[in-house]
């Protein structure tokens, strides 16, 4: 999260809820960190619900609050999943400048309609911490040319830096 960003645990499940079908299905929340979007979205998904928590940095993994599973892995590489009912990336697909590969292994992880769930900063120019962010105006044309429908803005928290967070959902066509 970039510095200045405070989020509860309401704003964190509000950015999300309007992406979630309803209670229930797999979802993976590639970058999770220590799981902070992660927890909002077990609390949407509801006792039905499983959700893999995936992340490089195993210390902040380790402090992913239960029942997240988890998977300590890159996700720029091929990962072992279910087949998928959603991808979350809260604040981790700005890491990849080159984000087209990404984007190819999360339309395999899902199933068709599945959802990718995405929450960013709104600009396309970065600093050290948020290296390669991208607009919802650039996300449109990026989830389209990449096998998603056009994303659906559902969300906006407020930030001093790169004028706040976005989330917006599409679905895999
Ligand atoms: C800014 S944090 C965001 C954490 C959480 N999603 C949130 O929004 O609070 C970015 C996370 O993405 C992870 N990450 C970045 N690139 C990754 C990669 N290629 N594979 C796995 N995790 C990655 C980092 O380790 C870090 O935990």
């Amino acid at each position: 999260m970039g510095r200045g960003t405070h989020l509860n645990r309401e704003d964190l499940v509000e950015l999300l809820r309007a992406g979630i079908p309803g209670p229930g299905g797999t979802w993976a929340d590639l970058g999770s960190g220590e799981g902070a979007f992660t927890a909002a979205l077990v609390e949407l998904l509801g006792p039905s619900g499983q959700v893999v928590a995936v992340d490089r940095d195993r210390a902040a993994l380790g402090r992913v609050p239960p029942p997240a599973m988890t998977l300590h892995a890159d996700f720029t590489r091929p990962l072992e999943l279910p087949p998928l009912d959603g991808v979350l990336m809260a604040n981790s697909l700005h890491f990849v400048r080159r984000k087209e590969p990404v984007l190819a292994l999360v339309h395999g992880y899902l199933k068709p309609s599945g959802r990718l769930l995405v929450v960013e900063y709104d600009v396309d120019r970065g600093n050290p911490w948020v290296p390669h962010p991208f607009s919802f105006e650039t996300w449109k044309r990026l989830a389209v040319e990449n096998g998603f429908g056009e994303p659906r803005l559902i969300g906006r928290h407020p930030s001093q830096w790169l004028k706040g967070l976005y989330s917006a959902v599409s679905t895999r066509q």
